[in-house]
């Protein structure tokens, strides 16, 4: 996924545009030379900014401006208008920012300025100064990265477990694991950002107790850790199915980098795989192994595909895709076992098979929290400051319950953007700079090339409302529950999901 950049496109801002060609709330994409520029109004302000999302290129003129924001039509990226700032996850970078001058009728974008980003906190008697980061995913990462840009200079130490430094997960299972993207795109940055902002990135090296007293922690390297401040972000792991032939050489769960390379490298010689499990992780793997001419197979036990979470529009419309690109499903069924070239399902059949991917759902990685006697309830539970019921002690990502506003439930998603965001939540809250975590809930998954987007969080529904045509791509979905719209999925109507996003944060702010 990335806009094509190479031509800009609209009028030369430089040279001036009426003043009416935009309207208050209104973008216009024009540039500045060879870089494409979103000219946005607010009542009398107009602002300039780059107009290419950092995260995977979205183009900001097809989003929507919110107060002095303007958010990314593909995942919900949010960017000051008045700094170019990158405010909220997925993207972690900013894009430029012009200076705009009116006069005669017209608005003209002029110098490109050096704005300030972050730089929110300054330390004083009692700040932390050291930072102790467990789990290097989409919160760790987050986290530190916002930490270092709000302008914590102490001590930070990220420890991770994984023998690879943060990663882009949602490509392993979509454009990389498809052979569609390089490798280049994988790390969320490259090994000398470590260095410079000075994070001490300890791989494969696991955080084993927790001491909440000393606050400190043991790691698996026999070091002790002290830490002013902890952030528990230890993710989330596949589980595993307890059939026999789990664990021969063809049989893998995807969660890190290297499940990833391992599929790859098999996939170079299958001919046929087995997918077991029809969950989002599941289906994308199916699509990226069609990607790569493989015969694929899904088996699960329900229905329909994802009807659990969006419904049976939509689950019906994923198994057509998949269908439609040769996917053979074998649903309300399931595996009991699987051997060197076979995998048997429960109703007798046998399907002959080179390569297994088992995706049918993850678990919270609690045991650190729970050893070290922190209040957990299916996640470790939070307040709104993400923090837990052990001062000083935050917990973010995959793990997290949280008091969310929206839906008036305590709740623990596995979103990317929910991951990221409560990552840097959670840094500025570590700072003393007091923040609710009071975002709604995103998430996207990616089939082939048809994206759907899902705002908010409904676990029960009593009404699915389809507005638009769900067949033909081109639709809006919202889970009711007495009449009240807790989430609303989306295809191909990225306004319309970003306008429903920006309603439920004014309805509960
Ligand atoms: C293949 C794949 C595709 C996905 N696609 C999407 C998508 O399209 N959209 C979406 O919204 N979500 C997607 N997700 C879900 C999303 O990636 C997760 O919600 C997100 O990564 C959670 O972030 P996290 O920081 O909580 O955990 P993680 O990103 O899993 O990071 C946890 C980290 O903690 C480390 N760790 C664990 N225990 C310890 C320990 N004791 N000591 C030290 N380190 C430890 C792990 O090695 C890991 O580095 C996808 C997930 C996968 C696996
Ligand atoms: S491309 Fe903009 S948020 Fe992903």
């Amino acid at each position: 996924m990335s806009a094509d950049t190479n031509e800009p496109k609209g009028p030369d801002l430089s040279s001036g545009v009426a003043v009416e060609s935009v309207h208050d709330g209104g973008m216009l994409q024009g540039h500045v030379g060879q870089e494409s520029v979103l000219l946005a109004r607010r009542g009398k302000d107009f602002f300039a900014i780059g107009a290419t999302c950092t995260h995977y290129g979205g183009p900001l003129a097809e989003g929507l401006v919110v107060g002095d924001t303007v958010r990314c039509p593909w995942h919900h990226a949010c960017f000051s208008l008045r700094t170019g700032e990158a405010l909220h996850a997925p993207a972690l970078s900013s894009v430029a920012c012009w200076s705009t001058e009116s006069s005669g009728g017209k608005v003209f974008v002029r110098r490109k300025t050096s704005p300030k980003q972050g730089g929110r906190f300054t330390a004083k008697g009692g700040s932390p100064r050291r930072i102790l980061i467990a789990g290097g995913g989409a919160a760790g990462f987050a986290a530190a990265e916002r930490l270092r840009r709000e302008g914590f200079d102490g001590d930070l130490t990220m420890v991770s477990n994984d023998d690879a430094a943060p990663v882009d997960r949602p490509n392993l299972s979509k454009d990389y694991l498809a052979g569609t993207a390089p490798e280049e795109w994988v790390p969320l940055r490259g090994d000398d950002f470590y260095a410079e902002q000075r994070i001490d990135l300890r791989l494969r090296t696991t955080v084993t107790d927790i001491d909440v007293r000393a606050r400190q922690v043991s790691l698996s390297d026999g070091n002790r850790l002290p830490y002013d401040r902890l952030l528990l972000a230890t993710g989330a792991e596949p589980v595993r199915l307890p059939v026999p032939g789990m664990d021969l050489a063809h049989v893998f769960t995807l969660r890190a980098l290297r499940d990833c390379r391992a599929i790859i490298a098999r996939a170079a010689n299958a001919r046929r795989a087995v997918v077991l499990g029809a969950s989002f992780i599941g289906l994308e793997v199916a699509a990226s192994l069609r990607a790569r001419n493989i015969e694929v197979h899904v088996v699960a036990p329900e229905k329909r595909p994802m009807e659990r979470i969006m419904g049976a529009q939509i689950g019906d419309f994923v198994r057509n895709l998949h269908e439609e690109h040769g996917v053979v499903f074998h649903l309300e069924d399931t595996a009991t076992a699987i051997g060197e070239r076979q995998v048997t399902l429960k109703t007798g059949r046998t399907i002959d098979a080179d390569l297994v991917v088992v995706g049918v759902g993850v678990r919270p990685r609690l045991a650190l929290a729970e050893k070290a006697g922190l209040a957990t309830d299916r996640g470790v539970t939070v307040n709104e400051y993400l923090e837990t019921n052990a001062a000083g002690v935050y917990a973010a990502g995959d793990i997290a319950r949280w008091p969310d506003p929206h839906s008036g439930s305590s709740i623990r998603v596995e979103h990317w953007v929910v991951a990221e965001r409560q990552g840097q939540i959670a840094a500025l809250n570590m700072l003393g700079l007091k923040e609710r975590f009071d975002a709604v809930p995103f998430f996207w998954s990616q089939h082939y090339d048809v994206p759907i987007n899902y705002v908010g969080h409904a676990e029960a529904w009593d009404e699915i409302a389809v507005e638009g045509d769900v067949a033909a791509r081109d639709c809006v979905l919202r889970y009711k529950s007495q009449g009240r719209v807790l989430a609303v999925a989306s295809i191909y109507r990225d306004v319309d999901s970003l306008k429903i996003e920006a309603q439920m944060e004014q309805e509960s702010a």
